[in-house]
């Protein structure tokens, strides 16, 4: 068989970036080790910046987002007992929409499959080769039979835990890591949210979260330890602790209601560079993590592929390697901006086990900033709804 790019992962980078190019012409194939509904069953993201917005209605899969998802203006800071607004489009002119990673990646997969782009799901073994010679492959196994994709080029979109990125000797590789010393303890339910806006809430118990899915689905996470289990929080014990994290109004204006969903996710800021080997690209969550705080992750995702788009734009429609070559240095740039920008949200809104009083009075002082001048709220702003690509 033979492709013009093999994506490897069919998360939210390798659809997104399969239906650019088949909307340009430029014929791939995406290979994913899980199916279809294991994909739609992860609960990840829920925030798009206006950069991702239009990459999902250059990819054609934006129709569903514009009728189900809802626009933000702002959200909460909460600490103190109190709220303070932080007005996304006073501040920025601009918003962001609320719209699940579950949804967007059923929107592209519908929009995959009526173009007629093809994916393999449910194959082992996979494995990007060649990618420092001219002629690059990628093998895999399926029903038992061990095949071949040749190609020009590998976009290895297939996450943090994923093969592409381990395919890439040591050597040439490096990284950079932080593990932070707590995890989000998340649950989903259909109850509608406490708030119309996000709330942030920074409390002694803990950092906790109010997000949504709808006006009917709530999406809520509280900071917990490490080593904390699903198994020993019950939605009371989980409703509870949030109750005591936010301000009283919002407190006493919770609606509860049975999870279905329940999940802890570790956090951790981490960068791989550079992005490219030879032929084989790195995009998305192969390439860096960032903890959740500033809902960054899938937005870099999709800012890679907007990068890697271009450059492959280039090659085949222009025969320019311009933008190809730039394609690691302009990613990395916006990415680390963005690492920068969930750990301090992350240091300033969680409680950290050995922070100390030193750390908790930095903590009130950067709120109280934030609070009084609208150059320290604009700053926060204008990294939260997305830097320019
Ligand atoms: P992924 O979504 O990880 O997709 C990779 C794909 O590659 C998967 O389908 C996988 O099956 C496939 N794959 C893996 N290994 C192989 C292999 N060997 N061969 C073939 N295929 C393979 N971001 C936010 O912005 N806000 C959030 O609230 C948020 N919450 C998160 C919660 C959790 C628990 C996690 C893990 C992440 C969260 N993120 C969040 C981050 C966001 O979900 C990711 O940044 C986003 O999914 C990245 O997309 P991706 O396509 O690069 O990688
Ligand atoms: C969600 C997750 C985040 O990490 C965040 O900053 C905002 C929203 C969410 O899952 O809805």
């Amino acid at each position: 068989m033979r492709t013009q790019v093999v994506i490897i992962g069919s998360g939210p980078s390798g659809l997104l970036l399969g239906c650019l190019l088949s909307n340009a012409g430029i014929d791939n194939i995406i290979i994913d080790r899980v199916g279809k509904d294991y994909i739609l069953g992860r609960v990840r993201a829920g925030v798009l910046e206006e950069g991702t917005v239009d990459l999902l209605r250059q990819a054609g899969a934006d129709e569903r987002m514009h009728l189900e998802g809802l626009p933000h203006d702002g959200f909460s800071l909460a600490f103190d007992n109190r709220d303070h607004r932080i007005d996304l489009f006073a501040l920025t002119g601009k918003r962001v929409m609320v719209y699940g990673q579950t949804e967007l990646t059923r929107d592209l997969m519908a929009r995959r499959e009526a173009i007629g782009g093809t994916t393999i799901y449910e194959a082992s073994d996979v494995s990007p080769q060649g990618f420092d010679s001219a002629a690059p492959f990628v093998t895999y196994r399926k029903d038992g039979i061990t095949r071949r994709i040749d190609c020009d080029f590998i976009a290895g979109c297939d996450g943090y835990h994923g093969v592409s990125r381990k395919a890439v000797p040591e050597k040439s590789i490096a990284t950079f890591e932080r593990t932070y010393p707590f995890g989000w303890l998340g649950i989903l339910a259909d109850v509608p949210p406490v708030s119309h806006e996000l709330i942030y809430a920074n409390h002694p118990r803990g950092f906790a979260l109010c997000s949504m899915r709808s006006q009917t689905r709530s999406r809520y996470y509280i900071q917990c330890p490490l080593d904390e289990k699903v198994e020993n929080w019950s939605d009371d014990r989980f409703y509870d602790e949030l109750r005591l994290r936010l301000p009283a109004a919002h407190a006493q204006a919770l609606v509860t209601g049975p999870s279905f969903e329940k999940s802890i996710a570790p956090l951790r800021s981490f960068v791989a560079e550079p992005m490219r080997f030879g032929s084989l690209f790195l995009v998305g969550d192969a390439a860096h993590i960032v903890p959740p705080t500033g809902a960054k992750g899938l937005n870099l995702a999709a800012s890679d592929v907007h990068y890697l788009f271009e450059g492959l734009r280039g090659h085949y429609l222009d025969r320019s390697q311009a933008a190809l070559d730039r394609y690691s240095e302009r990613a990395l740039r916006r990415v680390w901006k963005s690492v920068r920008f969930s750990w301090s949200m992350t240091t300033l809104m969680h409680r950290f086990p050995d922070g100390g009083e030193f750390g908790q009075k930095i903590q009130e002082a950067e709120l109280d900033y934030l609070t009084h001048s609208e150059a320290a709220a604009t700053s926060l702003a204008e990294n939260y709804v997305g830097l320019p690509y």
